[in-house]
């Protein structure tokens, strides 16, 4: 039988408990510090199908132990075992819509900041409805930070920790201050970075740009599927640095993350972009995005994984 939220199974330090009876020490690095490192996977529905896929599982991977590394904690899981432990949690749960799934490796004990173990992890599934407010509007009303994006000679932006997402709070925080949906950071030399949680794109007379991966960006993987799908419709793509300027002047600009998919910008500063909604080639490249997520572009069908069998 499907859970309801309240009761929902998630994959704990090796075992499949109720959400509700997996705890963590408060003295824990995880608790204390923000030690952790964690990827949020999107799982698509597709109903004719009746078979729930997993976007870009092996990507999130990739990046998991890639900030592992960077961080230094040492994954006590094979890539095996990763795969294994997010299926099994989600066949326990019997998730027949979209869900998001949380996949973190964190610090435990009684250690500190410098600690690098025990190192265990946890999986939880969070079904789609319930991610933050500012992912599910339409188009959104942007600022520019006054907090700049954390760098890459402080706290790596590279690195998906805990940690890094005390800066995001900082500029989502001050953006709701002020009556604004979320916000756009600039970077260290002053050009535009990223959302709070999420890559930016900007179209300027039909070519899509977005900041570099050095212009203190998370490596998102919806960033990465953006610009292929953008490539496969003959659409031109500028990865380079962009001024602050550029973002009041553009024809279109959207965020996009896992959680965010591509989410368009109606205004930033309160300068309007475009006709103020979804423009044109945010609109085709979200529903491209969709088909592509739900298993049904073919030339990327190594982009999804079935969690079910059949
Ligand atoms: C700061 C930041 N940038 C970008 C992204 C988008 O990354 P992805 O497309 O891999 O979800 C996220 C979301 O995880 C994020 O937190």
């Amino acid at each position: 039988m499907k859970t309801d939220v309240a009761n929902r199974f998630i994959w704990f330090k090796g075992k499949i408990v109720n959400v509700n009876d997996a705890k963590i020490n408060v003295l824990a690095p995880t608790a204390q510090f923000g030690l952790n490192i964690f990827e949020g996977i999107p799982c698509y529905w597709n109903d004719d199908e009746k078979q729930l896929y997993a976007f870009r599982l092996e990507d999130h991977y990739d990046r998991l132990l890639r900030s592992a590394r960077l961080i230094q904690i040492d994954c006590p899981y094979s890539r095996e075992e990763l795969k294994k432990a997010f299926i099994d949690v989600i066949k326990m749960n019997e998730y027949d819509e979209n869900i998001s799934v949380r996949q973190t490796l964190f610090v435990d004990g009684f250690g500190s900041w410098g600690s690098s173990e025990p190192a265990d992890m946890f999986v939880a599934p969070v079904p789609r409805g319930r991610i933050s407010k500012e992912y599910n509007k339409k188009a959104l009303n942007c600022s520019v930070a006054s907090w700049q994006r954390i760098s890459e000679n402080t706290l790596s932006p590279r690195i998906k920790c805990g940690a890094n997402y005390i800066n995001s709070r900082a500029g989502q925080r001050e953006a709701l201050r002020n009556g604004y949906d979320t916000c756009i950071f600039l970077n260290q030399a002053g050009k535009v970075s990223e959302g709070p949680g999420s890559c930016l794109f900007i179209i300027s007379g039909g070519t899509l740009i977005t900041p570099l991966l050095t212009d203190s960006v998370l490596e998102s993987i919806t960033r990465d599927t953006v610009i292929k799908l953008a490539c496969d419709l003959n659409i031109p793509v500028s990865e380079r640095s962009i001024d602050r300027t550029e973002l009041y002047t553009c024809d279109e600009a959207f965020l996009c993350g896992s959680a965010m998919e591509i989410t368009a910008i109606s205004s930033v500063d309160k300068y309007i972009i475009g006709n103020g909604g979804t423009g044109k080639i945010t609109d085709l490249l979200h529903k491209e995005y969709l088909k592509a997520a739900i298993g049904q572009n073919k030339k990327h069908s190594d982009w999804v994984t079935a969690v079910y069998d059949k």
